[in-house]
């Protein structure tokens, strides 16, 4: 099957899926999942057909056949030592399987996600905006995932002196400290046309970067309106959501929601889904005197 080159954003899906179909056809096979199982405990690396097929209590032949479907789709390797085969699992294929699955995972969930929209509003239509900043790539993904699957808009902002990996760690990480505003682009962000405004940021020791803190000065028509503010990072978060929402609140911005993602949790690969299904739950233009929902999940 050849690319079909119609999606708007190819993500090769349409090479993909039917290359999928083999592995799924072998796996779909309780006997050979549990070859798989057995392969996977053993850590000897010399399971060969007599030893599986005395712990599987079937025959040889039938071991035999079931290793010859996982090997012709790459999911085992055999190895011989003298009269023997042993049998390993091929770690390449499982990886390059893991990603393929991941890459189908996140098209259908970018589905369901719109989806999820287009059912949570059917007679209203939300004007939201969705602004970040990203060093590493991370809270852009996360964003551009919420764009995708809500069609909102995006606005990048950008360090108008880039950091590089050396000054992100001295004088980021100082300038994060002091809760300093970097010089960005776009220097004015009008956001008076939206209802709902998404904010993501990185964390840099334990608060937000300091291009994010300047992103929240330059807001022009933020009065009044309701954000969600979501942060990124390893496992620290410090106060970086707390400041970030002093920071809107000073500005007269209602907080409705404050998600804070470890690196854990920007691994699945719709992590951008599951803020849109929060900020749905949350019903962010309902009642705002209660307490919104933060850190839990
Ligand atoms: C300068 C700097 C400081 C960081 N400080 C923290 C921190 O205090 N706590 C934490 O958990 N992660 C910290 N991180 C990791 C980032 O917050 C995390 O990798 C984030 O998801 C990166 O997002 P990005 O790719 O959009 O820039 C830091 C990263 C950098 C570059």
């Amino acid at each position: 099957m050849e690319i079909c080159n119609q999606c708007e954003d190819c993500t090769k899906l349409c090479e993909i899926v039917p290359k999928m179909a083999g592995v799924f056809k072998a796996l779909g096979d309780l006997t050979r999942l549990k070859i798989i199982y057995l392969l996977t405990c053993d850590t000897t690396g010399t399971l060969g057909v007599s030893e599986l097929a005395s712990r599987l209590g079937i025959s040889q032949p039938a071991v035999s056949q079931h290793l010859k479907t996982l090997k012709s789709e790459g999911i085992v390797d055999s190895r011989r030592d003298g009269f023997y085969i042993y049998y390993t699992i091929n770690r390449d294929r499982m990886v390059e399987f893991r990603d393929n699955f991941e890459l189908m995972y996140s098209s259908v969930m970018g589905r369901c996600n719109r989806e999820l929209i287009r059912k949570s509003s059917p007679d209203q239509e939300i004007r939201a905006c969705v602004i970040y900043y990203s060093y590493s790539g991370v809270t852009r993904h996360i964003a551009e995932e919420i764009r995708n699957a809500s069609g909102c808009d995006i606005i990048e902002i950008r360090t108008k002196k880039p950091y590089s990996s050396f000054s992100a760690y001295t004088t980021g990480v100082f300038r994060s400290r002091k809760m300093a505003c970097d010089p960005i682009e776009p220097d004015s962000i009008d956001v008076s046309a939206y209802d709902l405004i998404v904010m993501g940021t990185p964390v840099w020791a334990w608060k937000p970067a300091p291009a994010m803190n300047a992103a929240v000065q330059a807001l022009k028509g933020c009065e009044g309106k309701r954000v969600v503010i979501f942060t990124t990072c390893c496992n620290q978060p410090g106060e970086a959501l707390p400041i970030l929402k002093e920071a809107l609140i000073s500005r007269g911005a209602i907080v409705v929601l404050e998600i804070s993602l470890t690196s854990e949790d920007t691994k699945n690969p719709d992590a951008g889904g599951e803020i849109l299904r929060r900020i749905i739950q949350a019903e962010p233009f309902g009642d705002t005197t209660k307490t919104p929902d933060s850190e839990e999940k």
